[in-house]
């Protein structure tokens, strides 16, 4: 029977109030399945540093590291919630996880489900068909402007010195600035690329003609550092014969995503750029109430939705939990994948069929989704349907 341990990070506002779904469905699961969870829970994030001057208690970095299977996060981010040093408090939580473990590979799936309808003008209406939306973007995730390091130390390193930030002259830069290195390696970029391409040869291609296609998006017409990753990009692809390839610019991509959704399979991105298509991208598959990401390392894997802690509904009980739930979805089936438990694959295809059977019935929804259901009773619904899946299944065999 396998076994499985899970840390939970809750975090900040709504991502506390997601995260408890998270966990009636995780127990749904092990009551209607072979599987089992350990669960520690762990307080964290900018509320808990408010209140305790801490991000985390002492060892929970090293609980995620040492003793857990996956790591699933709610979400990070407090108004106010700053270290004297100006870095997000609680940003050891997501950031220090992602670069601390190696989690290279930001993992946003854009799936858009039959029955959503889009939130645009203030109305709901349907614009982008279901079917036609059906990409994974890869965002890299250790580098880049999230550097952690070097963002932080506003020093410049030269060999072994470190100059002043103040010392250095940049032309047409006059007075007080401050610097945000953006560095991307080859070996950062070789793995998320590669991840991209391998991740391309399991999926079945673009929802417009099943053609594979890894896209690689950057600003290499400017920068350096995208001129590196665009490079490798090529190097990789070109170990892929059978997948095609597709460049743009950022700018660019973005009217491409939103006008020809369904020309994308897999798209890799560095860091920030990701950052921010991701967002843009989820209004495809009906907004961040719906965006649900892996980080994945070689060792460790974290979940999260993609949306924030959301200050202004928290407390509420209005949030839509899909987002979450989807991240629970993608959690067991890289809980199955790597650990060969065939139940935990079975409980991810069952978890999203009955989110994809709850959207189609089209209630109860959430505020986001023209609904008017709360959060809990959205993740009941969900819950009610993966019960009944799992013990029809368990019960036929
Ligand atoms: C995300 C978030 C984080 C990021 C924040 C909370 C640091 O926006 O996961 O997309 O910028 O990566
Ligand atoms: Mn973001």
């Amino acid at each position: 029977m396998a076994h499985h341990r899970i840390t939970v990070l809750p975090g900040d506002g709504t991502g506390r109030e997601v995260t408890t779904e998270a966990l009636k469905l995780l127990k749904t699961v092990e009551e209607n399945s072979p599987i089992s969870f350990e669960i520690t829970e762990i307080p964290c994030g900018g509320q808990y540093y408010l209140e305790t001057g801490k991000e985390w208690p002492t060892g929970s970095f090293e609980h995620c590291r040492d003793n857990s299977d996956a790591i699933l996060l709610g979400a990070i981010g407090w108004p106010g919630a700053m270290k004297p040093n100006g870095d997000l408090a609680g940003g050891q939580v997501i950031l220090g996880l992602r670069s601390g473990l190696d989690l290279y590979a930001n993992v946003r799936p854009i799936k858009l489900y039959n029955g959503i309808q889009h939130k645009i003008h203030g109305e709901f209406k349907q614009v982008w068909s279901p079917g036609l939306v059906d990409m994974t973007i890869i965002r890299e995730n250790t580098e880049g402007l999230y550097q952690p390091l070097l963002s932080r130390s506003a020093h410049l390193a030269k060999g072994e010195e470190y100059i002043e930030i103040s010392d250095i002259e940049i032309p047409g830069v006059v007075g007080e600035f401050a610097w945000d290195p953006r560095p991307i390696s080859r070996i950062g970029s070789e793995r998320v690329i590669r991840f991209g391409f391998e991740l391309a040869s399991q999926r079945s291609g673009c929802p417009s003609d099943g053609t594979s296609r890894v896209s690689c998006i950057d600003k290499s017409n400017v920068t350096r550092g995208c001129q590196l990753f665009r490079s490798i990009y090529h190097e990789i692809a070109a170990e892929y014969p059978d997948i095609n390839t597709d460049e743009a610019y950022i700018d660019a991509f973005t009217m491409w995503l939103i006008r020809q959704p369904e020309f994308y399979d897999v798209v890799v991105v560095p860091n920030m750029f990701g950052d921010i298509i991701t967002d843009l991208a989820s209004t495809l598959q009906g907004g961040m109430g719906m965006a649900a990401s892996a980080n994945i390392g070689d060792n460790h894997m974290l979940f999260e939705p993609v949306h924030g802690s959301t200050p202004k509904r928290a407390g509420k009980g209005q949030v839509n939990p899909i987002a979450m739930l989807s991240s629970v979805q993608l959690m067991l089936e890289w809980l199955g994948h790597r650990k060969e438990d065939a139940d935990a694959l079975l409980a991810a295809q069952i978890v999203e069929s009955a989110i994809e059977e709850l959207i189609s019935i089209g209630s109860p929804l959430t505020y986001d989704l023209g609904g008017s259901a709360s959060t809990s009773e959205v993740s009941s619904a969900v819950c009610k349907l993966v019960k009944k899946h799992l013990s029809s299944h368990y019960a036929s065999v």
